[in-house]
């Protein structure tokens, strides 16, 4: 067994099945090159059967990143796979991950399939795969609730098929810490050809313990491959968090014995830009990546900080990207130290163009905001602006008027495909006013089912970022705006998440 542990990234694939998280060819891309820069060693890019937009981001990951092996999920049949095999065509390493459920719930249930077929399903497509490419992941969903004798008897066709990996999903989350440890040793002791696979652990987080099973199946059950996701994104309560278990086996180093290749300083950084681009905010004691994950507000702690900050600090805030020095630059900061900035956290551009509207757009919020923090740097890159410029709708401007005992009145100015459109509304806030000014003339009818307003760096000098979450027809999106005005940032988002609530959607579900 290797001292490697390999960290596969899913956050576009498993994450991406968040209720709202979809994102576009372009949003992909940009979380791909971070992870890159993570050094993350598999990214699981999408699933290309699923749409024609994912099958396009794939391919588009696949020839842009070359460090990482890109992967793409497909359901175990040949047209699924020959759709993963032709968008992974361009990688320098490109692996299938093929996948049937295997519990007698989900074959009897959503397959309407035997055990007897559902074996012969999973063989043949890990055949047919392994005639395209050499990397060969085989999961049998829902493995955790699977009877262990059907399970080891498929595991091993599947490896004798040639599979490369073998992983083996706790779906719904049901796994406890020490039974799942103990579910993977016994698979692997039980499974005859079971050295000749790596073994893959990948845990939802129903009951909050993902990255604890994830790391019992590595500690007791030998697996050697951790499936994980940015922010711990993924349907329900989320998958296994890439920063927790990441820096739970480098600071417990003396228990896991492991090695792991992740850059962490460019945690933060990767955090932030999945967040943003999703919609998803990450709380304030999230461990790693919240704001309030190395702030010491009781006294004793910050006196014990000050003496030797290993009294109460257990990983160093830089190793993750977080910076000591907070308030960076002002509006007499040049672009050299704009850049330099990007780079030390870990956000650096892939060309000068990009850099140039960034600096500008720094600029704009530097004309209105004495400090800039970290924080704005990093939503300065983030999707506010960069994906905007190709969005259905766009923010102009916006003025409002509000005084006590008086119903609030706002009237907007923005893009409707490029043509400016004016509306006015009255509402029972400032916000409501501005949402129900742009409604009146979009008329999406969507419900609105979350509204949310995070201060970016902790005070009222603070950017708000707000996320608004629409629902129409069954569909979920979520847009993000960032803005020192907080009504101005809640009528991007909204503007935001009617341009993905327009943009086509028709993908199918890979769990479905
Ligand atoms: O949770 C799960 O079972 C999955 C599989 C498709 C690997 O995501
Ligand atoms: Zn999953």
């Amino acid at each position: 067994m290797t001292d490697q542990l390999i960290i596969f990234d899913t956050t576009l694939r498993d994450g991406e099945q968040s209720p709202g998280a979809s994102m576009n060819k372009d949003e992909k891309l940009r979380i791909a090159r971070q992870l890159e820069r993570l050094k993350v060693d598999v990214i699981e890019a999408g699933f290309a059967a699923s749409s024609n937009g994912d099958f396009e981001a794939i391919q588009g990951i696949a020839k842009a990143i070359k460090d990482s092996t890109i992967c793409s999920l497909s359901r175990a049949n040949d047209r699924d796979i020959s759709r993963a095999a032709e968008a992974l065509k361009g990688a320098n390493r490109g692996r299938i991950h093929t996948f049937i459920a295997t519990s007698p719930l989900h074959m009897e249930k959503k397959l309407r399939m035997t055990p007897d077929q559902v074996f012969e399903q999973a063989r043949l497509a890990v055949r047919f795969a392994r005639n395209l490419v050499a990397d060969v992941e085989f999961s049998p969903e829902d493995a955790y609730r699977s009877d262990v004798d059907f399970l080891c008897r498929v595991i091993e066709a599947a490896i004798n098929e040639g599979a490369t990996t073998i992983n083996v999903p706790d779906t719904v989350g049901y796994a406890i810490p020490e039974l799942y440890g103990t579910f993977i040793k016994t698979l692997r002791e039980r499974v005859p050809n079971s050295d000749k696979a790596i073994w893959s652990v990948h845990c939802h987080n129903d009951l909050g313990m993902a990255v604890a099973n994830s790391l019992a199946g590595v500690k007791i059950g030998g697996a050697r491959q951790v499936e994980c996701t940015m922010n711990g994104l993924g349907e329900r309560a989320g998958n296994c968090s890439l920063e927790e278990v990441v820096m739970a086996v480098k600071t417990r180093r003396d228990y896991f014995g492991l090695d792991v290749g992740i850059e962490t300083q460019h945690i933060l950084a990767a955090s932030r830009m999945v967040s943003q681009i999703t919609g998803f905010v990450v709380q304030p004691n999230k461990a790693i990546v919240g704001a309030n994950a190395f702030a010491h507000a009781a006294g004793i702690h910050q006196d014990g900080v000050l003496k030797a900050r290993d009294t109460y600090e257990i990983m160093r805030a830089e190793d993750v990207g977080w910076s000591a020095n907070k308030i960076v630059l002002s509006k007499v900061s040049g672009r050299n130290a704009f850049k330099q900035r990007l780079q030390e956290l870990g956000a650096q551009m892939e060309s000068e163009s990009e850099i140039n509207a960034a600096f500008a757009r720094f600029k704009e919020l530097a004309d209105r905001k004495s400090e800039i923090f970290d924080e704005d740097i990093l939503a300065l890159v983030g999707s506010e602006s960069v994906a905007r410029e190709n969005e259905q709708y766009g923010f102009v401007s916006l003025s409002q008027h509000s005084e006590t005992g008086e119903r609030p009145q706002a009237s907007i100015v923005f893009t409707a495909d490029g043509k400016e459109v004016k509306s006015s509304s009255d509402g029972d806030g400032p916000v409501d006013a501005s949402l129900k000014a742009i409604e009146a003339k979009v008329q999406s009818g969507a419900e609105m089912v979350l509204y949310s307003v995070n201060a970016i760096s902790g005070s009222t000098e603070s950017q708000g970022e707000v996320t608004v979450r629409l629902q129409r027809s069954g569909r979920v999106v979520n847009g993000v705006g960032a803005d020192p005005d907080i009504i101005v940032a809640s009528a991007k988002a909204y503007l935001s998440a009617l341009s993905k609530l327009q943009s086509k959607a028709d993908r199918v579900a890979a769990q479905g």
